[in-house]
């Protein structure tokens, strides 16, 4: 019970008589002290509350009574109501102080972390079109980086026709002046810049995958050797060459002449390595690969590596070594192309390739060549066509061919080897030629060719009217060349030895 002035307890009758009270009151007084009291209970109310004044003071207090069993007794007790309101207003503050602290902190902290939060908005916003102005910067930089590559290999590739053109000129000049007689040394040399020429064009178009390849089944333990004295002249006399090739390698389907330029590439990139000498090593094994290489299906392979102890390559130089006209070289024809091609040569027989390499240690490349699965023969240049046989002892050959003086050249090779030949520019006029009823041994067509057919469409129009008439396909560029192959014709990539022709029309 609080023992303060404020608070009252006393017992009283159903009369109103107070019996008992704390503090005291005078007994004397005998009555409750309001008439509010003394109604409620008089009417036999069991319990309530009650706002009244006392007889001892004014204020107005909180009364609340409840009967005493079945007696007609009250207990009542009775709370000054401004000592309540200070009671609740201390707690309402109490509890402010309580809460209010962590509250505020909260909402301290939110307003931080959104404050945060706008501030990193802001920094990823400006981060962003940061990123986007360097990429677009690179962009740019790449791009007159790779013109001004291409500007080289263009003046390179320039430079290295002409040499070739001035070799071809000056003995032509020597065979005129020696009026045609004793100029073998001289066709031996214009053959030669031919050849030189022919495999400039092969890696231009290699790179770019334009390269119209002649995949044959070939055995590596019997090629890789073979290609000693090519490697030899490629990285010169202070390189030691080691070959280390397993006798027992799967055969694999890849142009021979795509691979011997790979590996020319390969040792000329080891001697630029190794400008003090060293050791170029060729070895070829066979490698079961479980996982994916690069994008190839898992299987069987035969991996060809070549390994140098030469001073090796940064990475960031390594991640772009198979860039086409990527070069870290100053000087030197299709610069930058060497790599490229080996990858090229690579993914169009069906692998890839891998460099690892350490700065001063050496470079190890690896060509994955996927192991050859059947045994039979593409329908290339090797193919072999059924010739319809004709009544006359000579063969005629229908040749469609747009640019003149390649068929003036083949037209007259064909005719030193013994067969008519008729020459058409395009496909259309050969058309109506077979159209005419006119058959050959072979037709020979090129593939693109101005007017409404080209050399595929001439081909499967030959397929389903003239069934037996033999045909074969030539061609410097590939783009056609899966549908051309699907034709299932000998396919010759120019420029090819006319001397295979014979082989086919016999
Ligand atoms: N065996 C190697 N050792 C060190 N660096 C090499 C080797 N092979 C290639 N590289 C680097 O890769 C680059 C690209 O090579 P490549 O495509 O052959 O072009 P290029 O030889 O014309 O520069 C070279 O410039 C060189 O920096
Ligand atoms: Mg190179």
């Amino acid at each position: 019970m609080q023992e303060d002035e404020e608070s009252f307890i006393g017992l009283y009758r159903s009369d109103g008589t107070a019996l008992v009270t704390y503090p005291e009151v005078d007994a004397t007084a005998g009555k409750a002290t309001t008439h509010a009291l003394t109604d409620a209970l008089e009417h036999d109310e069991l319990a309530g509350k009650l706002i009244t004044g006392r007889s001892f003071d004014k204020d107005q207090r909180l009364l609340i009574f409840r009967r005493v069993g079945q007696y007609h007794l009250f207990v009542t007790a009775g709370f000054l109501l401004n000592q309540l309101f200070i009671a609740w207003l201390h707690h309402f503050f109490l509890i402010c102080a309580l809460a209010g602290l962590p509250c505020s902190a909260i909402w301290a902290l939110l307003g931080f972390s959104l404050r945060q939060l706008a501030a990193e908005e802001r920094g990823w916003k400006k981060w962003r079109e940061e990123t986007l102005r360097r990429r677009d910067a690179e962009a740019s930089g790449r791009h007159l980086q790779r013109m001004g590559a291409l500007g080289n290999l263009v003046a390179n590739v320039a430079h290295e026709f002409n040499n070739h053109l001035m070799a071809v000129n000056s003995n032509v000049t020597i065979a005129r002046k020696k009026r045609y007689t004793d100029v073998e040394d001289q066709v031996l040399a214009v053959e030669r810049a031919t050849h030189n020429v022919a495999g400039l064009v092969r890696t231009l178009m290699g790179v770019t995958r334009k390269q119209p390849v002649k995949p044959a089944e070939v055995d590596l333990f019997e090629a890789i050797p073979k290609l000693r004295p090519v490697v030899r002249a490629a990285v010169g006399d202070a390189i030691s060459i080691g070959f280390d090739v397993s006798p027992d390698l799967w055969p694999v389907t890849v142009d021979l002449a795509e691979f011997e330029l790979a590996i020319i590439n390969l040792a000329l990139n080891a001697r630029d390595a190794m400008p003090r000498g060293g050791k170029f090593t060729l070895s070829a094994e066979n490698v079961k690969s479980e996982s994916l290489l690069g994008g190839v299906q898992a299987g069987d392979f035969v991996l060809v590596t070549a390994s140098d102890d030469g001073v090796g390559m940064a990475p960031s130089v390594a991640e772009r070594a198979f860039e086409p006209l990527f070069t870290t070289k100053r000087q030197g024809t299709a610069a930058g192309l060497g790599l490229a091609q080996v990858l090229a040569f690579c993914e169009l027989s069906g692998g890839t390739a891998k460099i690892t390499t350490t700065l001063e240690v050496g470079t190890a490349v690896r060509l994955y060549l996927p192991r050859c699965v059947s045994r039979e023969q593409r329908p290339t240049g090797q193919g072999k066509v059924h010739t319809t046989p004709t009544d006359s002892a000579t063969t005629s050959v229908l040749l469609v061919e747009d640019n003149h003086e390649v068929a003036a050249g083949l037209a007259a090779v064909l005719r030193l080897m013994g067969h008519d030949v008729v020459h058409l520019d395009n496909a259309d006029n050969a058309l109506l030629a077979l159209e005419g009823g006119q058959r050959f041994s072979l037709v020979l067509s090129d593939v693109q060719m101005p007017g409404k057919l080209n050399g595929i469409d001439l081909v499967d129009w030959l397929k389903t009217h003239c069934p037996g008439q033999a045909v074969a396909l030539m061609t410097g560029y590939a783009d056609e060349l899966e549908r051309a192959r699907g034709t299932g014709v000998p396919i010759f990539a120019k420029p090819f030895d006319p001397q295979e022709l014979t082989t086919l029309i016999q």
